[in-house]
């Protein structure tokens, strides 16, 4: 660590916790949905966040600009060509918790601030980065805001249509974005010193080992597909059950079956968060059943045998009922190990708070596993109150987002 740098001398590292949480307070008001959090990708509410963010930003002295997809950037030490990402996303799932990604968007501004007020000239730019979409709600893809800066974007994805019809490349024009210049957005590697994560662990075991945060060694990768079983819509009175052709009967025998999988292979997770079930009336035998299927693994090569054998189940199941089975695969991305000399100098800032050191695997996906194709990668994890996320009960508190802040700027100290 520099030895000028003064981290005893953080002032009001409390004060601008509080402040942190009282932002995330005001950030979970912008929603698109009455009485929920609930902030997609190139919302209104997303946009109205968006313009909060940046008035925070260049309170704490950053210049900002919003890039091609939406992603909020501010930027300090601009005559530095070397530059530390710092970042995480500010949309949410449905009926979301009010810290996840946000949570990390706050302290990295909160940690500008502190180094400002402080005096600690970092020897290189910082840029703190609000991305516009992680959690992939809208368009069913994640990462659309990180995959932009990472120059990995997918331009077919811009085809893809939400909900009500609307395709990605309209939303992203109606948000001020610029489809075209997408490209542009890629960040040089050359000048990137790494990027830097905070982010609330969304799950127990910090809590459990009773300790405010965790260094991120790994996050797992993750297979997103469409699953279709088509079938023929027919009375519900009058077709005997040995004669029908229920797509619904044979997504639940699946849906059974994935689960079982992943019960019996160690460290494999599978969900099915989302059905939809056609013509959808109560006396109609059901003709069609759309699911989401999402798979997790810190071995890659585990991930896909799990992968194509759940396939082969679906198409064992839809062939013995005569149905059809659609496989379309969504996104994948592969497991990603964040940086060693970065995981050390995090384990070395969090030491020097007072804090003991607890390596832990991520099985969330987060936006550092897409900026790895670019830059190394550091997260650190705050402990959250029984683990519980994507969930309106998210919860965290003022002793630990202070000794995240503490740490991270400390860390921020360690790079040059
Ligand atoms: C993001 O929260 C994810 O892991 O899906
Ligand atoms: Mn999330
Ligand atoms: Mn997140």
């Amino acid at each position: 660590m520099d030895p000028s740098f003064r981290p005893a001398e953080i002032p009001r590292v409390e004060d601008c916790a509080a402040r942190a949480l009282h932002r995330c307070d005001a950030l979970a008001a912008l929603t698109e949905e009455e009485g929920a959090i609930t902030r997609r990708f190139a919302t209104p509410a997303l946009r109205e966040a968006g313009g909060l963010v940046a008035e925070w930003m260049a309170a704490a002295g950053m210049t900002v600009h919003r890039d091609a997809i939406g992603n909020v950037i501010g930027r300090v030490g601009g005559a530095e060509p070397r530059t530390l990402l710092i970042g995480s996303h500010l949309d949410t799932v449905r009926n979301a918790g009010r810290y996840d990604g946000i949570l990390g968007v706050l302290v990295a501004i909160e940690c500008v601030a502190l180094l400002r007020e402080g005096g600690n000239e970092l020897p290189y730019a910082v840029e703190v980065l609000a991305f516009a979409d992680e959690e992939g709600v809208r368009y069913g893809t994640a990462y659309l805001g990180s995959s932009v800066v990472a120059g990995c974007f997918d331009r077919a994805s811009l085809e893809r249509r939400d909900a009500d019809g609307v395709k990605m490349v309209d939303a992203i024009r109606a948000f001020d974005g610029e489809p075209e210049a997408l490209a542009l957005a890629r960040r040089d590697p050359a000048d990137l010193i790494g990027y830097y994560e905070v982010h609330i662990e969304q799950g127990p075991v910090l809590e459990d080992e009773d300790v405010p945060l965790g260094v991120v060694s790994a996050i797992a990768g993750q297979t997103r597909v469409t699953v279709t079983f088509s079938g023929l819509a027919g009375h519900a009175g009058t077709v005997p059950m040995n004669l029908r052709r229920d797509a619904l009967c044979a997504a639940a025998e699946w849906i059974a079956t994935v689960e079982a999988t992943a019960r019996e292979r160690p460290g494999l997770v599978a969900t099915i968060g989302e059905l939809s079930v056609q013509p959808g009336a109560s006396n109609v035998i059901p003709s069609e059943a759309t699911l989401s299927l999402d798979v997790r693994h810190a071995d890659d090569g585990e991930r896909e045998r799990a992968r194509d054998e759940l396939r082969r189940r679906a198409e064992a199941i839809a062939a013995g009922r005569g149905l059809g089975l659609e496989w379309d695969l969504v996104q994948e991305t592969s497991a990603v190990a964040c940086s060693p000399d970065l995981i050390d100098r995090l384990g070395e800032a969090i030491l020097a708070g007072g804090h003991q050191i607890i390596r832990l695997p991520s099985g969330a996906g987060h936006d550092a596993a897409v900026i790895s194709t670019i830059a190394p990668v550091a997260m650190l994890f705050v402990r959250c109150l029984a683990g519980i996320s994507h969930n309106p009960a998210e919860s965290v508190t003022l002793a630990d987002v202070a000794a995240a802040i503490s740490a991270s700027v400390r860390f921020l100290g360690t790079l040059g």
